[in-house]
C-alpha cells in the first residue's frame, strides 16, 4: 500500500467555523464585554437544553470545575475514591478541594474500575467517588456504581473531560455532577474551558458563585463562601459555541471512522471493540507488545499515534506519592495504543493506518482490540 503521512490529530477549524467565530468575536470586541457575557450565557443555555434540562455552569477549565464541585458537595476533608487510570488533573482537583484521594484499580481488561474495584477500595470516611469516562467511553458499570455510592452516602462526581455529546445519553450524567473539559484537543473545544452539568440546583448555585470568588447578587453582597477564579471568558465561549454547532457531525464522523477500523482490523482480536458506546474521542487498541516499539513502527511508516489514555497511572506518578499495587491499571496503561481518529481522517488514511497495524501484527503474532 502507498505510504501516507497521517497525523495524530487535525485540529484546525474550517473556513465556515472561522467566519462564524470571527463575527462573534467582532461583536464581543465592539461591546467590550469580555467575560461572563452573552456567549457564556448562550453556551450554558444550549447545553442545558441538550442535557435534559440539567443546569450548566461554564468554567475556566475542567480541573477547576471538579474542584468547585467537590467543594460544593461538602466533602472537604473526606476521602475520595479516584481511579488510578486517569490524568493528573483529576487528582489535582481532589487535592485542591481539601480531600484525601484513595486510588482505585481498573477492572481486569478495562480502562476504568467497576463496582467491585470501588467497593474494595472504600475506606471509612469516603465522601465522594470519581468516575472517569476515559477516552469518551462511559465508565464501566456506572449505574451500579452510582446506586451503591448513593446507598453508602457518597457523592458521585464524573470526570467527563472526554465525554462531549454524551450529556444527552444514558451512561454519562448519572452521578451528582459531570464535568467536561473544553481544552484545545478535545472533541468540543474552547481552547481552554470547562462545563459543570448537574441536576442539583444548590450545587449549580455553589459553582456559579464559587467560580467568581463567591460573589452573590452584587459586588457589595457579603460573601458566604471562599470561591476561586473559575470564570470563562467570552472569546472562549464564542469558540465553544462554534464547536458545539458541529458537535453531532463531529461525533458521527468519529464513530464512522471507528467502524472503519473495526472492520479493517476484524478477525485480529478475540474481544469485540464496542465503538458505538462512546463518542469516538479515542480508538484504543489493546496490545501485548511494548508501546515504544509500536510507536516507532508506526512513525517509521508515517503514522503518528494519538496520546494514550493513559500512559502512566496515578500511582506511578512521582508527584502523587501513593505507591500501591494496581495490576489491572498497570496492564491497561502499559498495553495499549491509540490510532489516529478525527473527523477529517479519510478512508484511504484509515486503510493505510490499519494496514500498518496489520503489518505490525504480521511481524508480531497477536492483537486484542477492546475497550
Ligand atoms: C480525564 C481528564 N480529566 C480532566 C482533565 C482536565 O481538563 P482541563 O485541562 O480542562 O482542566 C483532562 C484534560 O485533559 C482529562 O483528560
Amino acid at each position: 500500500m502507498r505510504r501516507l503521512d497521517v497525523p495524530a490529530q487535525r485540529l484546525g477549524f474550517t473556513d465556515l467555523q472561522k467566519a462564524k467565530a470571527l463575527s462573534m468575536l467582532e461583536k464581543t470586541l465592539t461591546s467590550g464585554h469580555l467575560s461572563a457575557g452573552p456567549w457564556v450565557a448562550e453556551l450554558e443555555e444550549r447545553i442545558g437544553v441538550e442535557s435534559r434540562g440539567a443546569e450548566v455552569v461554564a468554567v475556566s477549565n475542567a480541573t477547576t470545575g471538579m474542584f468547585l464541585s467537590l467543594q460544593g458537595l461538602g466533602v472537604t476533608g473526606a476521602s475520595v475514591l479516584v481511579p488510578t487510570n486517569t490524568t493528573m488533573a483529576t487528582f489535582s482537583a481532589v487535592i485542591a478541594a481539601g480531600c484525601r484521594p484513595v486510588l482505585v484499580d481498573c477492572a481486569p481488561g478495562s480502562l476504568t474500575p467497576g463496582l467491585n474495584e470501588y467497593r474494595e477500595a472504600a475506606v471509612d470516611d469516603v465522601g465522594a467517588i470519581v468516575a472517569v469516562h476515559v477516552g469518551g467511553y462511559p465508565s464501566r458499570e456506572l449505574h451500579d456504581v452510582a446506586a451503591w455510592a448513593r446507598m453508602s452516602g457518597y457523592a458521585v462526581v464524573e470526570d467527563a473531560a472526554h465525554a462531549h455529546g454524551l450529556w444527552t445519553g444514558d451512561d454519562v450524567g448519572v452521578g451528582d455532577v459531570a464535568v467536561y473539559s473544553l481544552y484545545a484537543t478535545k472533541v468540543m473545544t474552547a481552547g481552554e474551558g470547562g462545563l459543570v452539568i448537574t441536576a442539583n440546583s444548590s450545587l449549580a448555585a455553589h459553582v456559579r458563585s464559587a467560580r467568581n470568588h463567591g460573589k452573590g447578587a452584587s459586588d457589595a453582597t457579603p460573601r458566604e463562601i471562599v470561591g476561586f477564579n473559575g470564570r470563562m471568558g467570552e472569546t472562549a465561549a464564542a469558540i465553544a459555541l462554534v464547536s458545539l454547532d458541529d458537535l453531532s457531525e463531529n461525533i458521527a464522523a468519529r464513530l464512522e471512522r471507528a467502524g472503519w477500523y473495526d472492520d479493517l482490523l476484524a478477525g485480529q482480536d478475540d474481544t469485540q471493540y464496542a465503538a458505538t458506546a462512546g463518542n469516538g474521542y479515542k480508538y484504543v487498541v489493546s496490545s501485548v507488545h511494548a508501546r515504544g516499539e509500536i510507536r516507532s513502527f508506526f512513525s517509521n511508516r508515517g503514522v503518528a499515534l494519538a496520546g494514550e489514555v493513559f500512559p502512566l497511572p496515578l500511582h506511578l506518578q512521582p508527584a502523587v506519592g501513593i505507591a500501591n499495587d494496581f495490576p489491572n491499571a498497570d496492564a491497561v496503561c502499559r498495553n495499549h495504543y491509540c490510532l489516529p481518529i478525527f473527523p477529517s481522517l479519510t478512508r484511504p488514511e484509515a486503510e493505510y493506518v490499519a494496514s500498518v497495524a496489520l503489518e505490525y501484527l504480521g511481524e508480531r503474532e497477536r492483537l486484542l482490540v477492546r475497550t
